[in-house]
């Protein structure tokens, strides 16, 4: 045991799971559950779905579940106890580490030690920037790119200064550990000799925080046209390109309030922005947005629009992020701002107003393309099966089919092509991308790892603890199919119910992420069920089930089922032909 188990039940009894996601998930409530959507899987509709009442999350979707620590484990991606660590020091509850797994230690601590050098570094570049008489010049570029000076200390910009052994003399002084201080990115071992030199010299310095405000890593920008014009931190054990988006820890709360985010490409496009009150917006910082990125933003707008600039490179880099959009089933606009302008020139130039303007013209995903397709190939029929091939390479990559199947039937009224014809056309691009089994191949049958019967039954253990008793006396447990099913359920008729609950007891007693799922889904599909029928005599009804249950054992026993499921298929329509067709019709309407 890393943490304690005691300390574990403190921090489950302290923490509200309602509390604890909603800081990264909009919840909504509906009847005794929330609802939102789903961070660990892509979806337009929520079925992540939590219970306060038994204080554990599930999504019906993925089956991700569990309790408020497997929760800050898999939305943080970090191990139990430094989820437990983190959900202790927000409640200030203290735990020792000197019963740590060593190497668990040493990483928390160099994560630990990491953010401490930074926000020092932080104060240091700033101090430079603010009271260094070194500090002037990048005064001076900020005060003429127009940036207010509430936005440098809202910030904290700052500013390396023109010498190699600033930050490394600053280190020094502090006295960071060499290997914290290599570790940071912030300093480099000379290629010739001893010593270290700095990474960052003679640069704009913009800290990049992290959602919970610690400062993860830094950017800076030269003041001239030297190269690069940006540089950013290296990837640490605290700063992760894919994961942060510039700005969000500021804009996290205008976001929710306002629905919606833009997302735009560089630090002086989100200052400029936040600067003009436009403050539901983060910067990508240049690299591709990762599906990570926008299960995150999820978390705090429904709605996402991409900002680019209308040159050659910001349409190449909009029809690259364009897809992460789709697969993740959000609603996302294109905004491509006119004259060759990127936001931060735009609003500085043209103010707030004229950017709610344009923003109103942003174009959905399938307006956008459809636009530059349309651009390219025009609208004869030949031009439109041409629109069509383009389009379904993108089409292929949503895996949500109900959400595709919305995009073919814009896409096909576009277009005035046939809806199953463009249809067939997807289908055909999905199978080629063996993403889809192959046609006319039967559905393997899956091994049963679960069964519904058996859910029922522990479903109805975890809802109503005092049937238990009822189905240990008609010894139900022997009739179980699934093994896994029959562990749990013999778990749960040992388990007494703490402090923090059943079912919560229960999940700091089984190891596995898949039964930790399984349980939580279980508890939660029940607790639907208690809400929309009043069980009136809960003994009765649990009779019934049981016997039910045993009754269906007995006669499945001798019987076999075979299932075949026909994979029934259409033959190939040919879009030319079809449209060749509908042309015909229209030119015989019009004579
Ligand atoms: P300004 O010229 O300061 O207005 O920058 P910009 O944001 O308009 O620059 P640009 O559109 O060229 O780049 C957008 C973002 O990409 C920047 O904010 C950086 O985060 C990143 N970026 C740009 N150039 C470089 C570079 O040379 N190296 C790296 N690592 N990132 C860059
Ligand atoms: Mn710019």
């Amino acid at each position: 045991m890393y943490v304690p188990e005691e300390k574990i039940s403190e921090i489950l009894n302290t923490s509200d799971i309602v509390e604890l996601v909603s800081e990264s998930v909009i919840l909504k409530k509906s009847g005794r559950n929330f609802f939102g959507l789903c961070p660990f899987h892509s979806e337009k509709t929520p079925s992540f779905s939590v219970n306060p009442n038994k204080q554990i999350f599930y999504c019906f979707g993925c089956g991700a579940g569990g309790n408020a620590l497997a929760f800050v484990m898999k939305y943080h991606g970090i191990g139990f106890p430094e989820a437990a660590r983190m959900l202790a020091r927000k409640h200030n509850i203290p735990i020792e580490t000197k019963d740590l797994d060593p190497a668990k230690k040493q990483q928390i601590q160099s994560r630990e030690s990491l953010f401490r050098l930074n926000k020092k570094v932080m104060s240091y570049y700033s101090g430079i920037l603010k009271e260094d008489p070194a500090g002037k010049i990048a005064g001076a570029y900020l005060e003429k790119r127009g940036t207010h000076p509430d936005i440098i200390d809202r910030f904290c910009l700052g500013y390396s200064a023109d010498k190699w052994d600033g930050a490394v003399g600053f280190l020094r002084k502090e006295k960071v550990g060499r290997k914290t201080a290599l570790n940071s990115g912030l300093i480099l071992p000379r290629k010739q000799g001893q010593g270290f030199y700095d990474r960052f010299r003679n640069r704009i310095m913009f800290p990049i925080f992290d959602i919970n405000m610690q400062v993860a890593g830094f950017g800076g920008r030269v003041m001239d046209d030297a190269m690069p014009k940006y540089l950013n931190s290296p990837e640490t054990p605290v700063y992760s390109k894919g994961r942060i988006l510039y700005g969000l820890h500021a804009a996290k709360q205008h976001c929710r309030q306002e629905g919606s985010v833009y997302i735009v490409e560089g630090y002086f496009d989100f200052l400029s922005l936040f600067q003009h009150g436009i403050k539901n917006c983060v910067a990508s910082l240049g690299t591709a947005l990762t599906s990570e990125h926008v299960r995150i933003l999820k978390g705090y707008a429904s709605k996402m629009v991409l900002v680019f600039d209308s040159d050659a490179a910001g349409i190449n880099a909009a029809k690259r992020s364009i897809k992460i959009f789709m697969q993740e089933g959000v609603d996302t606009r294109i905004l491509v701002l006119p004259d060759g302008n990127d936001p931060d020139s735009f609003v500085m130039s043209r103010g707030r107003d004229a950017w709610d303007g344009v923003a109103k013209g942003a174009k959905t995903i399938m307006e956008f393309l459809l636009h530059l397709s349309m651009e390219t190939h025009g609208l004869t029929v030949e031009g439109r099966v041409k629109i069509l091939e383009d389009m379904k390479a993108y089409l292929a990559e949503i895996s949500d089919s109900a959400l595709r199947s919305l995009y073919v039937k814009e896409l096909s009224e576009t277009l005035n092509i046939d809806e199953k014809a463009v249809l067939e056309k997807v289908r055909d691009q999905v199978n080629r991308k063996g993403s889809h089994a192959p046609r006319g191949r039967l559905e393997e049958e899956i091994p049963k790892e679960s069964d519904p019967l058996e859910e029922q039954l522990v479903s109805m253990m975890l809802n109503f603890p005092e049937t238990i008793p009822d189905l240990i006396q008609a010894k139900v447990f022997d009739f179980f199919q699934s093994d896994r099913l029959r562990k749990i359920a013999q778990l749960i008729s040992r388990t007494d119910p703490g402090d923090s609950g059943l079912v919560n007891e229960i999940l700091g007693r089984v190891g596995g992420e898949a039964d930790q799922e399984l349980i939580a889904s279980l508890a939660m599909k029940g607790s639907m069920a208690k809400e929309e029928e009043k069980v009136e005599n809960i003994h009765e009804t649990a009779g019934d089930i049981i016997k039910r249950f045993i009754r269906v054992r007995k006669k499945n026993e001798n019987k076999i089922t075979t299932k075949i499921i026909s994979a029934e298929r259409g033959g190939d329509a040919d879009v030319m032909e079809l449209l060749k067709l509908k042309q015909q019709e229209i030119q015989e309407y019009s004579r």
